[in-house]
């Protein structure tokens, strides 16, 4: 479980990017935080996963504090940037992908059978020894995907998952994303784009101008989207059924 309380956060140069949030997300929780640009949405998720010290108020992860005890909770997050080249580390994909794995200090039995599991369902088994420079936007993407389902962390956070996407890479990361949910893991999805994964999520969480203001099922909070400049899914604006980019 997490547990945000009374959370602040001001950056150096005075901006207050959030104002008392108070969430908490349980374990194997499927959560969508939406919000337009600037609104608060990576720097939340950074402070969830302990990058970032909050100003004020506390966040805790299985009852571990991410400031006093960010080691355990650097052993419980994994997550994907909203800017892939934040995060890749290795010369070629396959040596980044198993930094995160030899880290764990596994076997290289195992570290060797996490990395080709992960090389093949992020689909870039072929591009192994590639060096991560020359890849596309949307092959580092997957990239950074590969390297945080290797470590199969129980609580994952996405920030902006589908940007750089195109639409079978898209389809593809919301696959793991259900099937992640289904095996139990925690999930964290930021993005102001909610058409592409809000049929799947058990919860949204709207963020604005550095406060949560509403939290709640996606059914009841669909026809509030717009007033927080959130673009609501096409099929809510045509009065449909709630419809999967996976169908
Ligand atoms: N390092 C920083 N120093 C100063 N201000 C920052 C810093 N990082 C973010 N901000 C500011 O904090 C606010 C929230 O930014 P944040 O990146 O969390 O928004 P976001 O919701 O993720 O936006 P986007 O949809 O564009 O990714 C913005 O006003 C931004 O300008
Ligand atoms: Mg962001």
């Amino acid at each position: 479980m997490i547990q945000i309380l009374n959370l602040d956060h001001y950056y150096p140069d005075g901006t207050h990017a959030l104002k008392g949030i108070n969430l908490t997300i349980s374990d194997g929780e499927f959560l969508l935080i939406c919000g337009p640009n600037g609104s608060g949405k990576t720097t939340l998720i950074r402070l969830i996963s302990g990058l970032l010290k909050p100003f004020s108020g506390s966040i805790r992860v299985n009852g571990f504090n991410t400031v006093n005890e960010s080691k355990q909770v650097r052993g419980l997050i994994g997550m994907v940037f909203q800017d892939p080249d934040s995060q890749i580390v290795g010369e070629t994909v396959r040596e980044d992908i198993t930094f995160g794995p030899e880290n764990l200090g596994l076997s290289q039995k195992e570290i060797d059978e996490r990395v080709d599991w992960a090389l093949r369902v992020m689909g870039l088994e072929t591009l192994s020894e590639k060096p991560c420079y020359l890849l596309s936007g949307g092959e580092k993407r997957r990239l950074a995907i590969a390297g945080v389902l290797a470590m199969s962390p129980q609580v994952i956070l996405f920030d902006e998952p589908f940007s750089f996407l195109d639409y079978p890479g898209i389809q593809e990361v919301l696959k793991h994303l259900v099937h992640l949910h289904r095996e139990g893991h925690t999930l964290i999805v930021t993005t102001h784009d909610v058409e592409k994964v809000i049929a799947h999520v058990d919860r949204i969480a709207i963020i604005h101008d550095g406060e949560l203001k509403m939290a709640g099922p996606p059914e009841e909070l669909i026809t509030k989207l717009p007033q927080f400049g959130i673009r609501p899914p096409c099929y809510a604006l045509l009065g449909k059924e709630k419809v999967s980019w996976l169908e």
